[in-house]
């Protein structure tokens, strides 16, 4: 297994671009069953995420050429309506095919996706909301067969919880659903904007989405398309915040504000000023951060629960106490007893994390728990005395390019062994 090598405290600068979104890029892939037709599909980030989404499209029946960050799908000749459990094990998030398959054939089956480091992971608002649509649930041996032999109906949906990947399966089950279908308390973040937005140009018909309530007309067909899929939001608050904790000004291009609302005003809380101009941000930090107050991770567009990890470095070096609350998933932090390793104080009480900033935190050897735990303590290494090595690296890979490579561009001393 490969490790990040980081020696901190230097200055960075310059421009940094940012790839496409992992979140919107794995369902647009999913989508491409329901569409029978050939996609062209650019920005894909080169992510193990993505490769595993790829191999599972072509065990399906699917041919797929990948061309560095294009990936052309065509499911025309789609054959199989079942994941098989070593795919799925490899991408909990593949449960996103379920919505695509049922569409597409009215069939699918694939085990459980299982929690993961972060959290149990149920999928009980998926399989309620299919029921609604006419599809017959049942286990079979640990598997979870999904039919619907009259084919898929429009219904009002009521989601207990705006789940964002609920909201992604029912949208990619009612597409070609007879009638309509209303999603109500819909999750709202811009991925799902994203994937409508995919899916009209296949000739959909979805309406609402980014917003609380998402209203879907079946269509009998779908056809092919040519899209860019968004840039990735989170890795835009990784790379401001790598230059927050090094006292640094940086550009970020492929970066929008009106995705990162919520998360800009808790940098400008500490000390940190931006300059917004066409797909780019501009962010001049100060020496040290002020505390940041209290932050909740909620639904978009409150705060995002992915930029959790990623803020809480921030805290760590900021002047003051800073109260995280975790909100959405129940076992989020366990990056904490890594960064406290390097020096941080942080202590946490159920969905709390206190942190007291210092002055200093010092390199160490850690282990990445997760993905976005895995950039905290990037992040923790860049602003951290001596050297820090940091080893699963694979689970920050999972959602961030080569970062070595797009951080050693703009100053860091980073190198992968
Ligand atoms: C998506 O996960 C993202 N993953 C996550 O990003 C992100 O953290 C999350 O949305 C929240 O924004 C992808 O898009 C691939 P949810 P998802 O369903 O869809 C509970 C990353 O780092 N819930 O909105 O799984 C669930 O347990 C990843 O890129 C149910 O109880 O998130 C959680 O507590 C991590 N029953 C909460 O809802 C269900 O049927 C939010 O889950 C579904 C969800």
């Amino acid at each position: 297994m490969s490790c990040l090598v980081i020696n901190g405290k230097k200055k960075l600068g310059g421009e940094i671009s940012v790839h496409g979104a992992k979140n919107s890029a794995l369902p647009i892939l999913a989508a491409s069953v329901a569409v029978g037709d050939e996609c062209l599909i650019s920005n894909c980030p080169q992510l193990s995420d993505i490769r595993a989404t790829v191999n599972i499209l072509r065990g399906l029946g699917c041919r797929v050429a990948v061309n560095g960050s294009q990936i052309c799908v065509n499911s025309e000749d789609l054959s199989y309506n079942e994941i098989p459990d070593t795919l799925m094990r490899e991408l909990r998030s593949s449960f996103i095919f379920m919505g695509a398959l049922l569409s597409r054939t009215g069939r699918a089956v694939m085990c459980a996706p299982g929690g993961c480091e972060i959290g149990v992971r149920p999928v009980d608002i998926h399989l309620l909301s299919f029921r609604q649509m006419g599809v017959q649930i049942r286990e079979e041996a640990g598997r979870i067969v999904c039919e619907a032999p009259e084919g898929l109906q429009g219904a009002e949906i009521n989601l207990s919880f705006p789940s964002v990947g609920a909201t992604e399966n029912i949208i990619l089950a009612a597409v070609r659903a007879k009638g309509t279908t209303y999603i109500k308390n819909a999750a709202a973040e811009p991925e799902i904007k994203d994937l409508a937005n995919f899916l009209n140009s296949c000739g959909a018909d979805i309406n609402g989405a980014g917003g609380s309530t998402v209203v879907i007309h079946g269509k009998q067909k779908l056809h092919g398309t040519d899209y860019t899929v968004m840039s990735d939001r989170i890795v835009a608050v990784s790379y401001l915040a790598a230059a927050a904790v090094t006292g640094s000004e940086l550009i970020v291009k492929n970066a929008f504000p009106e995705h990162i609302g919520t998360v800009v005003s808790t940098f400008r809380q500490s000390g940190c000023h931006f300059e917004y101009e066409k797909k780019q941000i501009k962010i001049t930090s100060p020496s040290r951060l002020n505390k940041m107050g209290t932050i909740r991770t909620m639904p978009y567009p409150g705060f995002p629960t992915d930029c959790q990890a990623i803020i809480m470095a921030m805290a760590c070096v900021a002047r003051g106490t800073t109260i995280i609350n975790e909100n959405i998933f129940e076992s989020r932090f366990r990056h904490v007893g890594e960064l406290n390793r390097m020096g941080a104080d942080i202590t946490v009480t159920g969905r709390s994390a206190i942190v007291n900033g210092v002055k200093n935190l010092y390199g160490s050897c850690v282990k990445a728990t997760d993905l976005r735990g895995g950039m905290s303590l990037v992040l923790a290494a860049l602003c951290a005395e001596g050297e820090s090595v940091i080893e699963n690296t694979e689970f920050i890979d999972r959602g961030y390019e080569k970062a070595e490579r797009d951080l050693s561009l703009i100053g860091a001393d980073i190198r992968r062994e």
